[in-house]
């Protein structure tokens, strides 16, 4: 279990890599979290606000032609808890808020975090009853017990257990926390897309990228929710899918996930097309466009009914 830090009523917030993803805690109190980088590589951590920054420097094109593909699994994570009329839902790093307006559809009274200020004015415009907010999801601007449910959508990852403890933090005691992350890699069809990535990402970047994928892998989001202080609820997977009418168009959309943004100023946009061109080439068909499935694993746990 993570301690709270010393002179705040807020876990202490701890530098990531720009999935959000790896975080450590040196000289605090409470597990230290290396940064968990794959064998011989070196993570690169950033703070939230760059972390932002990179999420948010085509925001337009990451809400419009990247955001909705995860349409399947939003629904599979809601159902599963309980997402309906009158639910307090928190979604944490959430991004332009496609989410959030799919559970404001079903009734649910929103709220949102996210590090790119970009991000969130798209957020607002599709749901202007929400209250969305900047920040770091590892010191949620939100009071203890505020919500019935938390979710977040490819934003928590292992090496984060600090960010789903203000999770927990946030939700009632009896209220659920979901998350998502990459489904089995053999069913990975944006594989081509991280291998290029790695492949033009400066070094200090790379093991971010390639560790945030480890999060799917048995027992290792269950093991995130334990340290949490989650109860294990359930997990299951979903598909996702991104649909694109042609090779500039997926380039243009894969070019707007935060992590893209490192390799871009590595190599210039001209050979970043070139490179993921040819990564894509193989999952274009004509006549169809680019169809891109892809699975999400998802896991759900419980705030204990008391003792937090
Ligand atoms: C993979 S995107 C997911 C966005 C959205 N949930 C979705 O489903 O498309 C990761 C998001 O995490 C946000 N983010 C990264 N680090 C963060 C942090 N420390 N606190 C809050 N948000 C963060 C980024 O700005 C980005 O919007």
């Amino acid at each position: 279990m993570y301690e709270r830090g010393p002179a705040s009523r807020r876990w202490v917030a701890f530098p990531r890599c720009l999935w959000s993803g790896q975080c450590r805690a040196p000289g605090l109190a409470g597990p230290s979290v290396p940064p968990v980088g794959a064998a011989g590589m070196e993570v690169r951590l950033v703070g939230w606000v760059e972390s932002g920054r990179a999420w948010g420097e085509r925001a337009a094109d990451w809400a419009y032609l990247i955001e909705p593909y995860a349409r399947g699994v939003n629904d599979a994570l809601f159902d599963r808890t309980g997402v309906g009329p009158g639910t307090q839902l928190l979604d944490i790093a959430c991004g332009s808020g496609y989410a959030a307006s799919v559970a404001a559809r079903r009734g649910a009274r929103v709220s949102g975090l996210d590090a790119s200020e970009a991000l969130l004015a798209i957020a607002r415009a599709r749901t202007p009853a929400g209250d969305f907010r900047v920040g770091d999801m590892f010191a949620l601007p939100f009071d203890d017990d505020s919500f019935d449910v938390a979710t977040s959508f490819n934003g928590i990852w292992k090496g984060c257990e600090g960010a789903l403890v203000e999770a927990r933090r946030v939700v009632r005691p009896g209220g659920v926390v979901g998350i998502t992350f990459w489904g089995a890699p053999k069913r990975l069809g944006l594989m081509p897309f991280f291998a290029a990535l790695v492949e033009l990402s400066p070094a200090d970047h790379v093991s971010a990228t390639v560790n945030q994928g480890d999060t799917g892998r048995p027992g290792v989001a269950e093991q995130m929710l334990k340290d949490a202080g989650l109860e294990f609820v359930d997990r299951g997977a979903a598909q996702v899918i991104n649909e694109l009418p042609d090779l500039d168009m997926t380039i243009r959309a894969l070019a707007a996930a935060g992590p893209s943004w490192p390799a871009i100023q590595n190599v210039g946009y001209d050979k970043f097309a070139d490179v993921m061109r040819e990564a894509i080439r193989p999952l274009y068909v004509d006549g169809i466009g680019v169809r891109i499935v892809s699975e999400f694993g998802w896991i759900v746990g419980k705030v204990p009914a008391a003792g937090r």
